[in-house]
């Protein structure tokens, strides 16, 4: 059925829900604790929204919609992909995340989150700690990522990542091993220490970099890996470029400089724009795994926090990022696709077929 536009404007909250085709969005204030929150339900076809909230000092309300609006769709393409029975939701708390917590304003923002009866799960993103976690679940228990359940999610994360690009370098040289390849690795953070980690034991050869200088002593101490400029890293001659720190890295700068064959990270939003860049690498003989899909392993831990499975289940999980990448590179090569674009059809095809 075709919906009906109601604006164009984009500050008009319906016609920003009708064009990303939003289920429901939750606006959220209560003048005692100073909260102010917005929760964004994409979709539930397969199963109740998850998603993380974060807390991010916002200049405006409308970029605060913005965010959680382009955040929760990107939940229901990944939590699809991944096989998960989940839908695509996610929070936003308008505020900073050093000065404004406390425990009243995560209770109510609980009571809140309990208020849509399990259509949204919450669970931690950018600002949020399991603590605050903690008092939001006095309110709900539609609450992921709480300290002594699924915890960290990044080694899972990294895991998805590791195996996800040594499908990558199947396709790209013939066979899965890493070992031997050069692999620049931006960000050494949680899910870039373990993914460092893995590349190590397999005897791949790491170039690593990061605004953190304790960090890159670290796993250069720790995995030899060798320490390069912030800016050098897109020069150098790698086989595997794997952003996993900042989102929009793949752009026209970047692309005109990148030696690698094979884009492989955890980091979100990696292509600057999807459609001009996804084109780009392909263009360039570059395999570029789509990131939605690639950084999966985190969802899958709380999905197996909220499906009551095993830690085993979410690694047995994650390990099938390798074929799903697999049949992504083989879809885009049949077909001259791009892969982001080979991935969003699936993802969308799943829904389509629940529905
Ligand atoms: N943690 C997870 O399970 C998970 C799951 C899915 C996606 N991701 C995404 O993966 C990325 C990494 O996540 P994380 O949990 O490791 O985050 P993190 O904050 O622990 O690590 C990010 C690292 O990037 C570094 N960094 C920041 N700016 C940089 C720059 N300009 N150049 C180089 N390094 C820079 C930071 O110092 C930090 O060490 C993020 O984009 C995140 O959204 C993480």
């Amino acid at each position: 059925m075709e919906v009906k536009e109601i604006s164009k404007d984009e500050n008009n909250v319906l016609a920003q829900m009708v064009s990303m085709d939003h289920e429901q969005v939750l606006f959220c204030q209560d003048r005692a604790t100073g909260l102010k929150a917005i929760i964004a339900v994409h979709n539930t076809v397969l199963g109740p929204a998850l998603g993380g909230t974060r807390m991010w000092n916002y200049t405006n309300e409308i970029d605060a919609l913005t965010d959680v609006l382009r955040l929760s769709r990107g939940m229901t393409y990944k939590n699809s992909i991944s096989g998960l029975n989940l839908g695509g939701g996610k929070a936003v708390i308008i505020g900073d995340s050093h000065t404004q917590k406390n425990e009243a304003l995560f209770r109510r923002f609980g009571q809140f989150v309990d208020s849509l009866s399990g259509k949204y799960i919450t669970a931690e993103d950018v600002g949020i700690s399991p603590q605050d976690m903690v008092w939001v679940n006095q309110e709900t228990n539609h609450v992921a990522g709480l300290p002594g359940k699924s915890g960290d999610p990044s080694p899972v994360t990294a895991y998805g990542v590791y195996v996800g690009m040594k499908a990558c370098a199947k396709a790209q040289f013939g066979k899965d091993s890493l070992a031997g390849l050069k692999v620049a690795v931006q960000g050494a953070g949680h899910v870039g220490q373990y993914l460092i980690k893995h590349l190590n034991e397999e005897g791949a050869e790491v170039f690593v970099t990061d605004i953190h200088e304790p960090s890159l002593k670290e796993v250069s101490e720790k995995y030899g890996a060798s320490i390069v400029g912030l800016d050098e890293i897109y020069d150098l001659d790698v086989d595997v470029y794997a952003p996993c720190a900042l989102g929009a890295t793949v752009n026209d700068d970047t692309l005109s400089r990148l030696k690698c064959s094979i884009i492989a990270g955890a980091a979100n939003n990696q292509l600057k724009d999807e459609t001009v860049h996804g084109k780009m690498v392909m263009e360039k003989g570059i395999i570029y795994a789509p990131d939605f899909m690639l950084n999966a392993g985190g969802v899958i831990n709380c999905f197996a926090e909220v499906d009551g499975r095993t830690a085993e289940w979410a690694m047995e999980k994650a390990s099938q990022i390798y074929d799903t990448t697999a049949e992504i590179i083989n879809g885009s090569r049949t077909n001259n696709i791009p892969t982001y674009a080979i991935a969003n059809k699936m993802a969308e095809d799943r829904i389509k077929e629940a529905k």
